[in-house]
């Protein structure tokens, strides 16, 4: 029997030490998939580890709560990032607003307008793989840094609205916010509070806000800037709120999947072959590719009142903790859950979410995942370890944060 420590579940460090808890997910599926956790240093939490009660849960907006706690962080974390600045983000708001506010964004990221970004996620892709080519296919490179970061970067870049010379700026917010548990990102390596790099960000955006209220531009940021709800302008923390979320939700969790599915293609040469014979399976792949690396790990949810599940009581203003990677190996929902599988159908994953906040940007995200897989694989000649794979310290969104390869790739046929 595998002994569960809460630690397990949520410490940023034993996630960069031992990867995603798969062995302890697994067993708590098997024989208790809703165990009351209070590891030292947490407020404690119900471990949700079934597909099924993640889908129960994530239905009902108006019974389990965003808004209270968003994730399971420490409690220094959970005391010392409220005295930063106030945020308003869709995430983190419930029943009646959320939808109202989620209006706002929501077309465009639909599939349909999404589509209308195609070219230029093919050209951001042929550039990409154009510029390993020009590469000495001997030298090691990071292919976070060179490959799965640059990409969703500037497409949503793009689409928001941000000069490209403000890129690097987007960019260190999101690692020094969202890589926050980890002393590489974390401002001044201070891991217990993102309020200083909040300040920051907050001023960062306020100078686009101002300047669409300016000087309207066709772009996201825009829209966002002058939106009303229910007949009045939204107000400023919300504005940048909603620049804040888009910015660092649209590319970090799309790098993390991109990186981890590398490595999992080097990892499963038979499913890399499979993909290079059969090029229109990159679109399943790309959903394989988020079932199996999960970037986003875990998000909680707060009792409104006491509810039954499995036979257990949530009592009201207890949390549960929605862990999407243990319910994306579900043996009673995927067959053959360790196995990754390019052409892996159906797929239901939980890696978007599910539910009233179900990802905005899971069409973008698919789609920027797809297209760089049709680039780079028919190109790509060879690809190795050149170096140690390390992972994020963090437990909320994991993943590979760098990844040397020796990589040769073939020119464009272009
Ligand atoms: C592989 C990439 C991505 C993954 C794994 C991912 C994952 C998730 C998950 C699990 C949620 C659910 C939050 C919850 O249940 O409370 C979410 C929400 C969200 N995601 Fe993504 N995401 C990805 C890419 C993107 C992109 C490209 C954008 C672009 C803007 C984006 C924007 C958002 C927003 C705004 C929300 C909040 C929606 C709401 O609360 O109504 N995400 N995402």
């Amino acid at each position: 029997m595998t002994t569960i420590d809460g630690l397990d579940l949520v410490s940023p460090e034993r996630y960069a030490e031992q990867g995603y808890p798969h062995e302890q997910w697994a067993a708590l599926r098997q024989s208790s998939p809703i165990t009351w956790f209070e590891p030292e240093g947490y407020q404690g939490f119900w471990a949700i580890t079934r597909h099924a009660d993640i889908v129960e849960i994530s239905r009902k907006p108006d019974l389990f709560w965003n808004g209270p706690r968003l994730n399971i962080q420490t409690l220094e974390r959970d005391v010392r990032n409220a005295q930063g600045p106030p945020l308003r983000t869709i995430v983190n708001m419930d029943p009646p607003d959320h939808v109202v506010y989620r209006r706002i964004a929501n077309q465009w990221f639909t599939p349909r307008n999404v589509r209308l970004l195609e070219d230029r996620m093919v050209e951001s892709a042929q550039e990409i793989v154009d510029r390993l080519f020009e590469r000495d296919p001997s030298e090691p490179f990071d292919f976070v840094t060179e490959v799965a970061t640059p990409h969703p970067l500037r497409l949503i870049a793009k689409l928001f609205g941000v000069d490209k010379e403000d890129e690097p700026t987007v960019l260190k917010i999101t690692n020094e916010v969202f890589g926050g548990t980890d002393p590489e990102f974390a401002r001044d390596g201070d891991t217990g509070s993102t309020a200083a790099s909040m300040e920051d960000a907050m001023a960062f955006f306020g100078r686009i806000m101002e300047d669409r209220l300016r000087d309207p531009r066709e772009d996201l940021a825009t829209v966002i800037a002058t939106a009303t709800v229910r007949g009045e302008p939204i107000q400023a923390v919300e504005v940048l709120s909603y620049y804040f979320v888009l910015l660092t939700a649209g590319h970090d969790t799309t790098r993390n999947a991109i990186a981890g599915g590398l490595l999992a293609l080097m990892e499963n040469p038979a499913e890399l072959e499979r993909l290079k014979k059969d090029i229109s399976l990159c679109e399943k792949a790309a959903d394989e590719i988020v079932r199996w690396t999960t970037p986003v790990n875990q998000f909680a949810r707060t009792a409104q009142q006491d509810y039954e599940l499995r036979g257990k009581t949530i009592k009201k203003g207890e949390s549960v903790a929605l862990f999407y990677a243990s319910a994306n190996r579900d043996e009673e929902i995927f067959e053959d859950p360790f196995a990754f599988r390019v052409d892996r159908d159906p797929n239901p994953h939980l890696g978007f979410g599910i539910g009233a906040h179900f990802c905005l940007g899971a069409s973008l995200a698919r789609m920027e995942i797809r297209v760089l897989l049709e680039e780079l694989i028919p190109r790509l000649v060879s690809v190795e370890h050149a170096g140690t794979v390390e992972r994020m310290v963090s437990s909320f969104v994991g993943g590979v944060k760098h990844l040397p390869v020796r990589m040769k790739v073939a020119p464009s046929g272009r």
